[in-house]
């Protein structure tokens, strides 16, 4: 087994994107938005905000209550959208439920849509066009492959078809491009015989959001194994995966935490830095 080292690819990451943020004749700017005290949402934020402050981004955070209504909060955006100073704009996920989560990721320019929601960023990347932004966690996983072990021609079983997770990595890894031109299987919680689906898997992709879900028995020996889960026992991160039993018989495997969590934070900053170049 060898282990993915997602920690050491998105320093790797960061150290050159802090010699392009050094290079740009003026501050990037990166703006979190963040409703209620949901405590992940804050882990999250404080963690992005230090990657920023390690590289040279200025970061600000807006904190709103939990009863925050929607239409302060469109009316934030709005200003950040006009702002000049403000090369993306990040909402932290998710929101209270009497928000409408597709109508706030909207309100964001796509220009400055740096977590690749907006429907006109998944558009392109469903196009394969590159003037978009890609969302950072799929595309943070597409690099850790590329880095490991390429997928180009191999069967990539994803379990978990979200909007953020598992559905943009389907649309990225079955495009006709480097790095991509796998073969594609999305299963779900309406999928029959998931375990012969996973076991016909190359390249294993869990996205389900369950404390080690995926066991020895659903995996081949010889896989490449993507745990994309963080869940919280006990103050403890745990993957989807069973990492004890299933690392043995796995080619690579990425851990929980240090595997896809660092690069999903090193593909933000690479997004805003990008931005900013296209915005000039
Ligand atoms: N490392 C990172 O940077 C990062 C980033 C984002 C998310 N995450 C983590 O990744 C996990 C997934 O996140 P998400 O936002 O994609 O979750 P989500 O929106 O809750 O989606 C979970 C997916 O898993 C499927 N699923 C649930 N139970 C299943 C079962 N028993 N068998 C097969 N499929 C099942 C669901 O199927 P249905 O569609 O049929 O309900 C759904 O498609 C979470 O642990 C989250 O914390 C990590």
């Amino acid at each position: 087994m060898n282990l993915i080292d997602g920690k050491r690819i998105a320093l790797e990451i960061l150290d050159s994107l802090a010699l392009r943020v050094e290079r740009f004749p003026r501050k990037i700017g990166l703006a979190f938005l963040l409703v209620g005290n949901n405590p992940a949402s804050l882990a999250y934020v404080r963690m992005k905000k230090k990657a920023c402050a390690q590289i040279g981004i200025h970061s600000i955070v807006q904190e709103f209550a939990a009863d925050t209504s929607q239409e302060t909060l469109l009316r934030e955006i709005d200003a950040l959208n006009r702002d000049p100073h403000i090369d993306g704009i990040l909402v932290q996920l998710p929101l209270p439920s009497h928000m409408d989560t597709l109508a706030v990721t909207r309100s964001i320019l796509p220009e400055k849509d740096v977590d690749g929601f907006h429907p006109v960023n998944l558009g392109k990347l469903l196009l394969g066009e590159e003037s978009g932004f890609p969302p950072c966690t799929p595309k943070g996983i597409q690099l850790l492959l590329e880095k490991t072990a390429p997928v180009e021609g191999k069967h990539v079983v994803i379990v978990g078809r979200s909007n953020i997770v598992g559905k943009p990595l389907a649309a990225l890894l079955v495009q006709k491009k480097k790095g991509a031109n796998a073969t594609v299987t999305l299963a779900h919680s309406q999928s029959n015989h998931l375990a012969e689906i996973t076991r016909s898997a190359d390249v294993l992709v869990a996205a389900i959001g369950q404390p080690r879900f995926i066991q020895k028995e659903m995996v081949r020996p010889g896989a490449v194994v993507i745990d994309v889960g963080i869940n919280r026992i006990d103050e403890r991160l745990v993957g989807d995966v069973d990492f004890d039993a299933v690392a043995p018989i796995a080619s690579w495997i990425t851990p929980v935490p240090g595997g896809v969590g660092p690069m999903t934070i090193a593909m933000l900053m690479q997004n805003t830095v990008e931005g900013a170049y296209r915005r000039g």
